[in-house]
């Protein structure tokens, strides 16, 4: 597992409070409740270390979790990564002035942070692309982040079902966007390989 040995670093209020923005950075984002925080944790293979919840809005800081330094080359230094459980979005409960600084935060982040070098969208492949995966889709676009999709919850949909929602979100995403998107599920173990390699790469990139 590329993804192995991840640690709990910090969780931060303010992204000037999340390590030095040095190495490579990948951050999980995603409407709340969509299963980010299960998706991290599936993909390091450490079940209690991104907490999660069935009440949403269970991730109200922006987590980071470091891996152990990649080896790029002989002759070259060791990469420093991370990986950051960002809050969830679009939950209604939420009093609106968190809800205003997250978007304010997660904003900040997207656009400031200059280790980040990919996106994992975690998107319940029941209800794809609301709005706010469409508006973090299309800022990878404009400003070419490398974006990786992980419809989850796929162990809720027969196979061929799951296989229509992912057909039909590629066919919509087919527009030469630095987007990638598969099935997955952090119950059933599906696609995990598939996204760690996916995260790997985003890593390196
Ligand atoms: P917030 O931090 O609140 O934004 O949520 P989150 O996106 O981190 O979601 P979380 O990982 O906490 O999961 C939300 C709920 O969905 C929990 O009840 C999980 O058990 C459930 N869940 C997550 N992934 C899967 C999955 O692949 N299959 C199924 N059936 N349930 C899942
Ligand atoms: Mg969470």
């Amino acid at each position: 597992n590329p993804l192995q040995g991840a640690q709990f670093v910090l969780a931060a209020h303010r992204i000037n409070q999340l390590p030095k923005d040095e190495g490579a950075e990948v951050a999980f984002a995603g409407r709340s409740n969509a299963g980010k925080s299960s998706a991290l944790n599936a993909l390091t293979g450490q079940k209690g270390l991104a907490r999660t919840s069935k009440t949403p809005g269970r991730t109200q800081q922006m987590v980071a979790f470091s891996l152990p330094p990649i080896v790029l080359g002989e002759a070259l230094p060791l990469l420093e990564a991370r990986l950051i459980d960002l809050p969830g979005y679009g939950y209604a409960k939420v009093p609106d002035a968190l809800r205003e600084h997250w978007r304010h935060e997660i904003d900040r982040y997207l656009h400031q942070r200059h280790s980040l070098r990919g996106v994992v969208l975690i998107v319940d492949i029941r209800h794809p692309l609301k709005e706010f995966d469409r508006m973090m889709l299309n800022f990878c676009l404009d400003t070419e982040l490398a974006c990786h999709v992980l419809l989850t919850k796929a162990d809720k949909l027969s196979r061929s079902q799951a296989s229509q929602a992912l057909a039909s979100l590629r066919k919509e995403l087919d527009t030469g966007a630095p987007v990638t998107v598969q099935i997955f599920s952090s119950s059933a173990g599906t696609g995990v390989e598939e996204a760690r390699s996916a995260v790997r790469q985003l890593l390196v990139g």
